[in-house]
């Protein structure tokens, strides 16, 4: 397990609230692994990314200080969950936001990363974040939108590499397998159109999802029909899904409005408690 140092300045109590928060992960018989999510523009993601991570302590500036907060949450997880529970970590190849992270600064992560208990990295793209474009845009063919890196980065480092994004169809993961830029892939979109879908490309005549073609959706509106036929797929009615974009893009929001309301209510200790903490 790679040991990162201490801060070198005083680590405020908010980064040690953080910290302990990662090591509260758990072993659990029910779960069969951890997956950091170190991606898509959230916390972690944040702070690999120079264009949202200013900051001038230790945690800010070089890619190796932008990651150090990545290594040590790593470290709180392993010592957390012990030595053989598997730990996968979510990365960006690219925030697609301009002035973020590069694709260089990207191997350099995954090369620190490959240095610490991680059993698994997750090569992803893209930042949920008001007019970021979709990890999909700028892909001149359909197809796995990260592969050109993951290869990249198979030289960086020994840990198993998974790629996510882009794959429509069982010949482009095996694919991307046999040709030894990936160990394993991903599927979101796929697996929402068909739950089996996994178990079905085990087996060479398992055959391809449909995935729909939608004229003109709203923003948005795609992402919210996934979202609200995975709902349906939880709650055993997609049989009778039959959204289209729009309305989908409708019930979404509809659903995080009164979600926020809970959320709000639920979890008004914790501002307090983070105000404190500032
Ligand atoms: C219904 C749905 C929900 C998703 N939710 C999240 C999420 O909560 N957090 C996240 O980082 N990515 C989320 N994603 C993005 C996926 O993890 C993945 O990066 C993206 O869909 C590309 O993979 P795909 O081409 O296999 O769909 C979601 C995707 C779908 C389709």
């Amino acid at each position: 397990m790679a040991q990162t140092e201490a801060p070198a300045q005083g680590e405020s109590s908010r980064q040690t609230a953080t910290l302990h928060a990662y090591g509260k992960a758990r072993h659990s018989p029910t779960l069969r692994g951890i997956h950091v999510h170190a991606g898509h523009g959230f916390l972690l993601s944040q702070f690999l990314s120079p264009l949202f991570n200013r900051r001038d302590d230790g945690y800010g500036g070089s890619v190796e200080a932008r990651c150090r907060i990545v290594l040590r949450v790593v470290d709180e997880v392993r010592r957390a969950v012990g030595p053989s529970y598997p730990i996968g970590i979510k990365i960006n190849s690219t925030d697609k936001l301009e002035g973020g992270l590069t694709e260089d600064d990207a191997l350099e992560v995954v090369r620190l990363i490959g240095q610490t208990s991680v059993d698994l990295i997750d090569i992803s793209g893209g930042t949920y974040f008001p007019g970021a474009k979709a990890s999909s845009d700028g892909v001149s063919d359909s197809g796995p939108y990260f592969l050109d890196f993951a290869r990249r980065a198979k030289g960086t480092t020994n840990v198993p590499l998974m790629l996510t994004g882009g794959f429509e169809r069982r010949e482009q993961a095996v694919d991307a397998v046999a040709s030894g830029a990936v160990d394993m892939v991903s599927l979101a979109r796929g697996m929402v159109l068909n739950p089996q879908l996994a178990k079905f490309w085990l087996t060479e005549d398992g055959g391809d999802p449909e995935f729909p073609i939608f004229e003109a959706p709203p923003r948005g509106g795609v992402t919210a029909w996934y979202t609200m036929r995975l709902t349906a797929l939880g709650e055993d009615r997609e049989h009778t899904f039959s959204l289209d974009p729009q309305s989908a893009l409708r019930a979404y929001e509809e659903r995080d409005a009164q979600r926020c309301i809970k959320w709000r209510e639920k979890f008004s200790h914790l501002a307090e408690s983070d105000r404190r903490l500032r």
